[in-house]
């Protein structure tokens, strides 16, 4: 789920802080209050946050003095400093600094492959329709829906996510649609459910393609109704929450073998944001090695490479897409030192030359009306001989399928 956002209130009134606290916890990020200079030092001694609203003039000291303190002390928090209408003040300053935060997502690259990522999310934020975001594991289907939410009208509004995938059913099932009080053995409270949590949000679906047929069913009459309604409860909410979902798997080809709704993938699938693997786009890779190895929080030097290392990092085949990339990096600002990276410090799969481009084909060459009549037996294969389903993949209708079956001469199997 997505993280609350920590905030400490450091003001002397108490209505102050009761305001704050109040607006804070509408837009769900977790506060704390502090009343004095002594008080809000002891706590940031004790607890991490990522936000500090500081009232300029405490009691016993002022803003600018825990400030200084702060910073000498190594916290790692930022500051927006109070000077007098809290509200009206706090309002502005916390917008800037929720969208700074909460992180405007950075997507790094100029290849052509990522610009149409950037102009497509770009598009699509404009509009409230579910998008799927699909791409290999890595390659920052997350990031892209983060960065659909952040650009659409919804951005101020919370970023739900939830990974389908990693939860078995009934709890999944609590999750997105909460329950009532009493709904099971366990349930003491009632729950609200991520797709509430999400209103006038966006919710992000991770791993879709995981999700069981029966959860495939509860989300779609969600979908389609625009009401949830929370396990063991009668009532239902209307919610208004936009669908944006993510999987690696080829979600045509899940449905088309049965193991995904169709009526669900025309409901999340109809608009698409391919995330191109990182090999798609060599090009990026030494943009996204210099965003990475960055001098970061902990201070130290950015890496540099020698080129021979950089060529290493352009030709390997990152099946672990930009994650793998982000990973060894890291790695090697914390290991290596000494000057630049030579190609000999980078891990063994890295240098090892592959022969893959070069390898014979490993089917007979053959016309294009044969490869027409291959496809076609595939998919009627891959569909159990459905064959509407069938020329829906096709885009054909279901004549121009027969006639081709006839023409191919193409007999389903006994
Ligand atoms: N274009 C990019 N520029 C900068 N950072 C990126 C870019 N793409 C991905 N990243 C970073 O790479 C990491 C992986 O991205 P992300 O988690 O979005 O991938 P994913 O496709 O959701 O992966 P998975 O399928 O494993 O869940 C993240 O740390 C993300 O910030
Ligand atoms: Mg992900």
């Amino acid at each position: 789920m997505h993280e609350r956002i920590r905030v400490l209130v450091v003001d002397d009134d108490p209505e102050v802080r009761s305001l704050l606290g109040r607006v804070l916890t509408k837009s769900s990020w977790s506060t704390t209050e502090a009343s004095s200079g002594a008080d809000a030092m002891a706590t940031l001694g004790r607890q991490e946050f990522d936000v500090v609203l500081l009232d300029v003039k405490l009691p016993d000291a002022s803003g600018l003095d825990i400030l200084r303190w702060a910073r000498e002390s190594d916290v790692d928090t930022e500051f927006v400093i109070l000077t007098g209408n809290a509200d009206v003040e706090t309002a502005v300053a916390l917008k800037e600094v929720m969208t700074r935060r909460d992180g405007m997502p950075h997507i790094v690259g100029d290849s052509p492959e990522i610009v149409d990522v950037v102009s497509m999310i770009a598009r699509v934020a404009a509009s409230d329709s579910p998008v799927l975001i699909n791409g290999e594991s890595g390659t920052g289907k997350e990031l892209v829906a983060r960065s659909v939410h952040l650009k659409s009208r919804r951005a101020s509004r919370p970023f739900v996510s939830v990974n389908c995938g990693a939860l078995p059913d009934t709890l999944l099932e609590t999750e997105l649609f909460g329950h009532k009080r009493g709904a099971f053995s366990g349930a003491v409270n009632s729950r609200v459910g991520l797709f509430e949590a999400a209103d006038g949000g966006t919710l992000f679906l991770d791993e879709i393609g995981e999700m069981s047929p029966a959860m495939q069913v509860r989300l779609l009459r969600v979908l389609d109704s625009g009401e949830v309604r929370r396990v063991g409860e009668e009532r239902a909410f209307n919610v208004d929450a936009r669908i944006v979902a993510a999987t690696n798997k080829d979600l045509n080809r899940e449905a088309t073998e049965g193991r995904f709704r169709w009526d669900l993938f025309y409901r999340v699938a109809t608009i698409v944001i391919p995330v191109p693997a990182l090999r798609r786009r060599r090009d990026d890779i030494p943009l996204l090695v210099q965003h990475f190895s960055a001098p970061g929080a902990r201070g130290g030097q950015p890496l540099r490479f020698s080129a021979d290392a950089m060529e290493r990092l352009q030709r390997y085949e990152w099946p672990g897409n930009i994650r793998e990339l982000r990973n060894l990096i890291e790695r090697l600002q914390i290991l290596h030192d000494g000057d630049e990276v030579q190609a000999n410090a980078l891990p063994a799969e890295l240098t090892v030359v592959k022969r893959t481009a070069a390898e014979p084909a490993q089917t007979p060459l053959v016309s294009l009306q044969e490869m027409e009549r291959q496809y076609v037996e595939r998919v009627l294969q891959s569909t159990a001989w459905n064959k509407a389903q069938a020329a829906r993949v096709l885009e054909v209708d279901i004549k121009t399928l027969n006639k081709k079956i006839r023409d191919f001469n193409i007999v389903r199997p006994a």
